[in-house]
């Protein structure tokens, strides 16, 4: 298979990602060189998916200290602290984001005696967050092979592959390994209304890695479930409360439905990473409102008439009863999560 394009580069000084707004149509590189563009990246989903927003937070840190010359170590720290706010609530649901920026600031601060060590650790653990998060991917993709070892076809929602990840995805990465190791396979990928993620993105990679993919639009993915068509769902995750409920992308709580229906089962894959045992269960999680806008048009055109509200949840939260297990680089998790997660949180050393 060859080796794709990672959708987000650290190039000497700056970031470089691929603006996945305008793929499938076009591939275009962006170059990041400041706090500003990397918010804004953020919020237009040019970068996106729970882990790439962690990796990429991280390394905007560095861009965001250098674009502002800091002449002592307490303007630094004092620009990081900005920055917490600043690229860390760029957008609110994905607990990847937040974690990681975090993470990498505490480090940073705590561990640096001069103006060059603070760069360099920054620097140094935004790379640690790239290279785990890679780790994390291609474990969960061993994992969910063995798991869906009998399943042919699969569903999946949004995109959790490679350009969600820094490294094969999460719900994608079991497919890259069916694939790798020669295994009949067939993806149906839902449109994901209103961004198409489905449709532009999984589409997109899996295509580019010689996986047949079928797209169905969201309101026909039910249907095809219940007609037998489908083996087992695996989708992605923003954050999963300490309960195992999931937050992923607006839609996914009603293929959760579908597949209890058809009686196939319901997988999220996430890195532990993406696992916020501060929440004791779903509906303490804050669902990003977006702007209606996404709703009423359709690429640039207006579809509803002028007048007329929209609701634009960019997630929504799928009860832990209705997932069959959550694959994580840290093991199969399974029901009662409140337990199977505190376990796997214990053997991955997570305070
Ligand atoms: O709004 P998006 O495109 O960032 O939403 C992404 C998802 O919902 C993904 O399923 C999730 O982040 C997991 S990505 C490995």
């Amino acid at each position: 298979m060859k080796r794709p394009t990672p959708p987000i580069q650290w190039v000497d000084d700056h970031i470089r990602i691929i603006d996945q707004v305008l793929l499938p149509t076009e591939v275009r590189f962006v170059e990041i060189r400041t706090a500003a563009q990397a918010v804004d990246a953020i919020q237009r989903l040019a970068i996106r998916g729970a882990p790439a927003l962690g990796a990429f937070g991280s390394l905007a840190l560095v861009v965001a200290l250098d674009e502002t010359h800091p002449s002592s170590l307490s303007e630094a720290t004092t620009r990081l602290e900005e920055c917490r706010t600043l690229i860390g609530d760029a957008r609110p649901t994905a607990v990847n984001l937040r974690r990681a920026v975090d993470r990498v600031i505490d480090e940073a601060i705590s561990s640096s005696q001069d103006l060059a060590g603070l760069r360099a650790t920054l620097l140094r653990e935004a790379h640690a967050v790239a290279a785990e998060d890679e780790a994390a991917c291609t474990e969960i993709g061993r994992l969910g092979h063995e798991l869906l070892r009998d399943a042919t076809t699969l569903g999946t929602h949004c995109n959790a592959g490679r350009l969600a990840t820094a490294g094969t995805g999460t719900a994608l990465a079991p497919m890259y390994a069916k694939a790798q190791a020669g295994e009949p396979l067939k993806v149906f990928a839902s449109e994901t209304r209103p961004l198409l993620q489905g449709a532009r993105l999984t589409a997109w990679e899996l295509e580019d890695a010689g996986i047949d993919v079928t797209v169905v639009p969201d309101g026909a993915m039910a249907s095809t479930v219940l007609s037998g068509q489908v083996d087992a769902y695996i989708v992605g995750a923003d954050r999963i409360a300490a309960n195992g409920d999931t937050a992923n992308k607006i839609g996914t709580v009603s293929h959760a439905l579908a597949a209890r229906e058809a009686g196939i089962p319901f997988y999220v894959a996430a890195p532990t990473s993406t696992i916020d045992t501060n929440l004791p269960s779903g509906e303490h999680i804050e669902i990003e409102q977006r702007d209606e806008l996404e709703v009423h048009e359709m690429t640039g055109k207006r579809i509803t008439p002028q007048g007329v509200a929209a609701a634009n949840p960019a997630f929504d939260v799928t009860p832990h009863h209705l997932i069959s297990a959550i694959i994580t680089e840290a093991g199969v998790l399974r029901a009662p999560f409140e337990g199977s997660i505190a376990d796997a949180l214990t053997r991955t050393g997570a305070p």
